[in-house]
C-alpha cells in the first residue's frame, strides 16, 4: 500500500486498500494517466493505449512522421494549454505577448510521509500518520511555469486527495484564466453522472443520468458552493446500485464558485475536470509568485453508491473536520427563529429557554435580530453590537439566566454581509462589493462585504473575537444569506479584479481559521440560507451545517437523502419545527418530525409554549430516544434502504455499529388496502444473532393492529443472514406520514 515509483518505467502507483491509481512519465516527459479503479497488481498498463492515428487529432511535433501519439487521444494527468488536446482543458495561461500556451514536462518528484497542507485553503489532514504525499513537479519550458501536482494517499480509507500549485519560475508575468484542480480521465467504460441540484429550501436533490457524448457541467457562479448545484458529483457504471457497481466520487474542498465538467470524447473516454469556476476568473502571476488550486477528494468504490458514501462519511469526519466536536454528541438545542423571528426580548427568550429546559433541551440558540438596528431583514447587518432595546443590559444577563437553567447559550451571526442601513456601511461603503457606476443587485436587501480585503477580515476577527471573549457563548450559527453579484473590489488594481471572487473565499477561510482556532470550545454550525454552502471546505471549520431552511419533515427526507450521498449524519443540522410547517403549510405528526430530525444533529425550532401537555410529553420522550440511540445514529455506518425515485411510498434508512442497529422509516404515501412494507436490512453480520428489542410506530392514525403487531414483534431473535436476505415485514401503517423506529441489539 502507499506510493510506489518504478524508476525503470517511470511509473507512479498509488495503492490503497481497495483501489489503485497509476500514471507514467512517457518517453517525451509528459505525464500520462494510466488507471484509477479497483485494486490491481503488476502489469504494463501502457499496453492499454497502443499508438493509433486518429484523424484530426494532432501529433506531438517529434512524432509528426510516425504519427499516432496524440495529446488529444491519450489519457492525461493534467492538461497543457492550446497544444493539441481539444478535450476539456485544466489550464488557460497567457504570457506577456498574449499567447495562450503551456506544455508540461516532468522535472522531479518527491514521496514523503504525512499529508501536504495548502497555504490559505482548507484541506484534508493526516490524523494518525496514515497518509503519504506524492508531489510531481512539471515545467513548461517556454513560460517557465511550474506545475506541482499533489497527491495525498489515505490508503486505509481508499481516498486520494489532489491539488495543484502553479509557480511562475519565468521572468515575465503570466495570467491564469483557468486553473482547475484536477483532470480525471476514465479511458474505458460508460458512466452515469449523479449530482445534487436544487434551490433555496429544496437543496441537494439527487439526479442520475447517463452521460451523453457531450460536455455536462455542474457549476456555481454564485460565490458560494450553492443551494443549486452541490460541488460533489459521482460517476458510476450504469448498473450501479446502493450495494454494487463501480463508483467514483469527486468532492471539491471549496465553498465558492466551482465547476465540474464531464466530457465524453470521440473515442468514448470520459474526462472530468474540476476546480474553480473560470467565469470572470483570472489571476496574475508575477515572476516568483504561486497560485494554489483547491483540493479535491477522490474516492473509488466497487461496492456501490452506499459504500462510496460511507467512505466519504468516515473521511470527512476524521480527516476534514478539525473541530473538537466532530465526534462529540452535540447538545440538543432550541432555536428561536421560527418561534419569534425578529420580535423578542430577553424575557421572551428566557420563557422559551425555561420551557425547553424543563423538557430536556440542552442549549438555547438566539437567532437573527439581537444586534444593531435589526427589526426586520432590511437593516443592521455589520453592526455586531447588542440591540439593548430588545436585550437590556446586553447579552450577559440573558446568558446568565439561560445558564442558570442548566443550558448552554448559542448565537447567530452573518459576518460576511452588510446592510446599507448600518453604521458599518455608513463608515465603510467601500467595504461592500459593488460595481463602479452601477446600482448593485440586492439580495435580501443586503450587500456582500469584500472579504478579499485584509482590513475587513481583521475587523471581523476583532469584533467577533471580542463578542466571544466577553460572553459565555458556546455555539455560533454562521450564516450567509445572499449570493455574490457585482463582484468588484475597490482594493484591487484593475489587472487583479479577476482575483476578487477567489480572494473573497481565502478571506473567509482566514477569518474562520482564526476564530475556530482561538475558540476551540465553541461549536460552530455553518449556514447559508439553509444549505447554500454545504461542502467539504466549510466542514473543515464547521462540524455541522444547517441542511435547509425547509424544515418540513417530508421535504427534509429528500434533502437529507441527497445530502447523505456525500456527507455524514453528524454534519446535517436538523430541527423539529411547528406545524403547519412555515415553508410548505403541511402538517406532519410530531414524532415523525423528530424521527427525521434525529437523523441529523437534532434540535427544536418552534414555540414550545404553544404545545399541549401531550405534545410536551412527546418532546421529552423524543429527547430521551435521541440520547438512547445517539451512538448508533451518529457513529453507525449509514445505509439508504430506499430510493425515492423507485419507492415513492416510503423513505427508509438504517445505521449500524458493531453492537446495534436502528432502522427508521417514514411512510410518505399511504395506500388503500396496502401490502405491508417489506425490505432487506443491510450492514449486519450474517452469522450474528440480533434481537429486535424496540419497535415504535408513530402517527396520528396508527391503528391498534399496528400497535399489536409492533408489540408482538418485539423480543424476536433473527440471524443476521435472515434480516439481510429474507428481510423484515413491517407492521401496517396508515395516516398522514406515520413513521417507525426499529432497534436491534446484536447478541453476544
Ligand atoms: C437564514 C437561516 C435561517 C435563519 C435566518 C435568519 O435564512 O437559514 O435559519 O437563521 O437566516 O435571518
Amino acid at each position: 500500500m502507499g506510493i510506489q515509483f518504478d524508476a525503470n518505467t517511470r511509473t507512479f502507483t498509488l495503492q490503497t486498500a481497495r483501489t489503485t491509481y497509476q500514471m507514467r512519465v512517457d518517453e517525451r516527459g509528459r505525464l500520462l494517466h494510466l488507471y484509477y479503479g479497483r485494486r490491481i497488481g503488476q502489469g504494463d498498463l501502457g499496453a492499454l493505449y497502443p499508438p493509433a492515428d486518429h484523424g484530426f487529432s494532432p501529433d506531438y511535433y517529434p512524432c509528426r512522421l510516425r504519427r499516432g501519439v496524440s495529446p488529444d487521444v491519450l489519457p492525461q494527468e493534467y492538461t497543457g494549454c492550446n497544444v493539441g488536446d481539444f478535450r476539456l482543458s485544466c489550464l488557460v495561461v497567457r504570457d506577456a505577448d498574449g499567447a495562450a500556451g503551456a506544455d508540461f514536462f516532468y522535472q522531479s518528484h518527491e514521496i514523503a510521509p504525512g499529508k501536504y497542507t495548502l497555504e490559505g485553503l482548507p484541506c484534508a489532514h493526516d490524523e494518525d500518520s496514515e497518509a503519504e504525499t506524492l508531489s510531481i513537479r512539471m515545467r513548461d519550458p517556454v513560460t517557465g511555469l511550474t506545475l506541482e501536482l499533489l497527491y495525498g494517499v489515505f490508503a486505509h480509507q481508499d481516498v486520494v486527495t489532489r491539488a495543484v500549485r502553479l509557480h511562475n519560475d519565468g521572468s515575465a508575468p503570466l495570467r491564469l484564466e483557468k486553473a482547475a484542480s484536477l483532470c480525471l480521465d476514465l479511458p474505458f467504460g460508460e458512466w452515469d453522472l449523479v449530482h445534487f441540484h436544487g434551490r433555496h429550501a429544496m437543496e441537494r436533490r439527487m439526479e442520475r443520468a447517463p452521460l451523453p457524448h457531450a460536455v455536462t457541467t455542474v457549476s456555481s457562479t454564485r460565490g458560494a458552493s450553492s443551494h443549486h448545484h452541490n460541488p460533489f458529483v459521482i460517476l458510476c457504471d450504469h448498473e450501479a446500485t446502493e450495494d454494487h457497481g463501480l463508483c467514483y466520487g469527486v468532492m471539491p474542498v471549496y465553498s465558492g464558485s466551482h465547476r465540474t465538467d464531464v466530457e465524453v470524447d470521440q473515442n468514448g473516454l470520459t474526462r472530468v475536470v474540476t476546480g474553480l469556476h473560470d467565469e470572470r476568473f483570472s489571476w496574475l502571476l508575477e515572476p516568483g509568485e504561486s497560485f494554489t488550486a483547491p483540493e479535491v477528494l477522490l474516492c473509488c468504490s466497487a461496492g456501490g453508491l452506499g459504500d462510496l458514501s460511507r467512505h466519504y462519511h468516515t473521511f470527512l469526519r476524521r480527516n476534514i473536520c478539525r473541530s473538537p466536536f466532530r465526534y462529540a454528541r452535540r447538545p440538543v438545542l432550541i432555536n428561536n427563529w421560527e418561534a419569534t423571528y425578529f420580535t423578542f426580548t430577553t424575557d421572551t427568550i428566557c420563557r422559551i429557554a425555561e420551557k425547553a429546559a424543563s423538557l430536556g433541551v440542552e442549549m438555547m440558540v438566539l437567532d437573527d435580530g439581537w444586534f444593531g438596528k435589526r427589526d426586520d431583514d432590511n437593516s443592521g447587518l455589520g453592526d455586531w453590537f447588542v440591540n439593548e432595546k430588545k436585550l437590556p443590559g446586553g447579552l450577559r444577563p440573558l446568558i446568565e439566566r439561560v445558564n442558570a437553567l442548566g443550558m448552554k447559550f448559542g448565537l447567530w451571526v452573518e459576518p460576511e454581509m452588510v446592510s446599507e442601513d448600518s453604521d458599518l456601511y455608513r463608515a465603510h461603503p467601500d467595504w461592500a462589493l459593488t460595481l463602479p457606476g452601477r446600482d448593485p443587485a440586492m439580495g435580501r436587501n443586503q450587500l456582500v462585504l469584500d472579504m478579499s480585503r485584509p482590513e475587513v477580515v481583521d475587523y471581523l476577527t476583532d469584533r467577533l473575537g471580542t463578542l466571544l471573549a466577553e460572553n459565555h457563548i458556546e455555539y455560533i450559527k454562521w450564516d450567509m444569506n445572499r449570493n455574490m453579484s457585482d463582484v468588484y473590489s475597490r482594493a484591487l488594481p484593475p489587472e487583479r479584479q479577476g482575483e476578487a471572487g477567489h480572494r473573497y473565499m481565502l478571506g473567509v477561510y482566514r477569518l474562520l481559521d482564526r476564530l475556530t482556532s482561538r475558540f476551540p470550545d465553541v461549536l460552530f454550525e455553518g449556514c447559508a440560507g439553509g444549505g447554500g454552502r454545504f461542502d467539504a471546505g466549510m466542514l473543515c471549520y464547521f462540524p455541522q451545517i444547517w441542511c435547509s431552511d425547509n424544515t418540513d419533515a417530508i421535504e427534509r427526507l429528500v434533502i437529507q437523502h441527497g445530502t447523505s450521498f456525500g456527507y455524514p449524519v453528524s454534519a446535517m443540522g436538523a430541527h423539529v419545527s411547528a406545524c403547519p410547517n412555515h415553508q410548505t403549510g403541511r402538517t406532519v405528526p410530531l414524532w415523525t418530525r423528530a424521527v427525521v430530525a434525529m437523523s441529523g444533529t437534532f434540535g427544536y425550532e418552534l414555540d414550545l409554549g404553544r404545545l399541549t401537555q401531550e405534545e410536551c410529553d412527546q418532546v421529552r420522550a423524543q429527547i430521551e430516544t435521541f440520547k438512547r440511540y445517539y451512538d448508533v445514529i451518529q457513529n453507525g455506518a449509514y445505509y439508504r434502504l430506499s430510493d425515492p425515485a423507485r419507492q415513492p411510498r416510503y423513505v427508509a434508512w438504517q445505521t449500524v455499529t458493531g453492537t446495534e442497529s436502528l432502522v427508521s422509516v417514514v411512510l410518505t404515501h399511504p395506500e388503500g388496502n396496502a401490502r405491508p412494507l417489506h425490505f432487506c436490512l443491510q450492514g449486519l453480520e450474517e452469522d450474528a444473532l440480533y434481537q429486535l428489542d424496540e419497535l415504535h410506530v408513530y402517527g396520528i392514525a396508527v391503528t391498534p393492529e399496528s400497535g399489536h403487531a409492533a408489540a408482538d414483534a418485539c423480543g424476536a431473535v433473527y440471524s443476521g443472514s435472515a434480516l439481510l436476505y429474507a428481510g423484515l415485514t413491517l407492521p401496517p401503517m396508515i395516516g398522514d406520514a406515520p413513521s417507525l423506529q426499529l432497534h436491534l441489539t446484536r447478541l453476544p
